[in-house]
C-alpha cells in the first residue's frame, strides 16, 4: 500500500504537468503563508478541479462558504467569466481581509463579494434580499454545521444547481460512529440527510494527495422540492 509521501509526490507529478506556472496564485499563496492562515486551504489539484466544474457547468453564479484567503474563491472566480458573480461567506475578519487582497492581485474584485460574519446569519441575511438560485454552491466552512449548509444549499438552489462539499472522509473518521469529533459528527449528519433527501442526487469520491486522505461530495439538484 502507497503512503502519505507517495500522495504528495503523485499530487506534485500531476501538479506540475496539469497547472502551468501561475505568478498569481503562487503569490496568493505566500500571501496566505505570510498572513499566517491556517494550511487549510484546497490543493493546487483541487482548485483547479473545482476550476473545471465550474467550467463544465458553465455557473455564473456561485456561492461559498469558507473564504479562508480566497485561494477556492479564485480558482472558481476565474472560471465563470467575466459576467458571473460569486459571493464568498466568512466569519474571520483577518481571513476576509486577506482574501480581499488576494482576490484584487488576481484582478477579480468586480465579480467577487466577501461577506464577513457567521455563514448562518449571513445565509439568512442572503434568503431576505431574495437573491436568485446559484449555478454552483461550494461548502467549505465549519464542518458541524455542515447539516445547516445544506439544508441552506438547498433552500438557493434550483434544478440543475451544483452543490459540492468539501473535507467529508476526514481521514476516514466519517464510519466512526464513536468518534467525539463534532466535525466528524457534522459529516455524519450531512450523510444521514442525504440519504433521505430526494431533491439531491450525487455521490461522495475519497481524495488523496498533498492535504491527505479526505473526500469531496458533489451533487446536482433534481427537483426544487
Ligand atoms: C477550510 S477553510 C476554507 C478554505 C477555502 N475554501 C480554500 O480552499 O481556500 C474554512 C474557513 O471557514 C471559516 N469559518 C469557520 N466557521 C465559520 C462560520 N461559522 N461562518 C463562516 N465562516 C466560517 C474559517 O474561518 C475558515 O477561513
Amino acid at each position: 500500500m502507497k503512503d502519505a509521501t507517495t500522495w504528495e509526490k503523485v499530487d506534485e507529478y500531476v501538479t506540475e504537468r496539469v497547472i502551468p506556472f501561475d505568478g498569481v496564485m503562487e503569490k496568493v499563496l505566500s500571501n496566505n503563508r505570510q498572513a499566517e492562515l491556517p494550511d487549510i486551504a484546497v490543493s493546487p489539484a483541487q482548485g483547479k478541479w473545482l476550476n473545471v466544474i465550474v467550467q463544465i457547468k458553465g455557473a455564473k453564479r456561485i456561492l461559498e462558504l469558507g473564504t479562508l484567503g480566497g485561494y477556492s474563491t479564485i480558482w472558481m472566480a476565474r472560471a465563470m467569466g467575466t459576467d458571473g458573480r460569486l459571493i464568498t461567506l466568512e466569519l474571520d475578519p483577518h481571513h476576509a481581509e486577506t482574501a480581499k487582497a488576494n482576490i484584487a492581485v488576481a484582478g477579480l474584485e468586480d465579480r467577487v463579494d466577501i461577506r464577513v460574519g457567521n455563514a448562518l446569519e449571513q445565509l439568512e441575511q442572503l434568503s431576505k434580499e431574495e437573491t436568485e438560485p446559484f449555478d454552483l454552491i461550494f461548502i467549505d466552512a465549519d464542518k458541524p454545521n455542515n447539516p445547516n449548509y445544506l439544508r441552506w444549499a438547498l433552500h438557493f438552489s434550483r434544478p440543475g444547481t451544483v452543490i459540492i462539499v468539501d473535507n467529508v472522509i476526514r481521514d476516514g473518521e466519517v464510519i466512526d460512529h464513536h468518534s467525539t469529533d463534532p466535525r466528524v459528527h457534522g459529516v455524519r449528519k450531512f450523510f444521514d440527510i442525504l440519504s433521505t433527501e430526494l431533491r439531491l442526487t450525487g455521490t461522495a469520491l475519497q481524495t488523496v494527495g498533498s492535504k491527505g486522505y479526505d473526500g469531496f461530495y458533489i451533487g446536482v439538484v433534481v427537483s426544487a422540492d
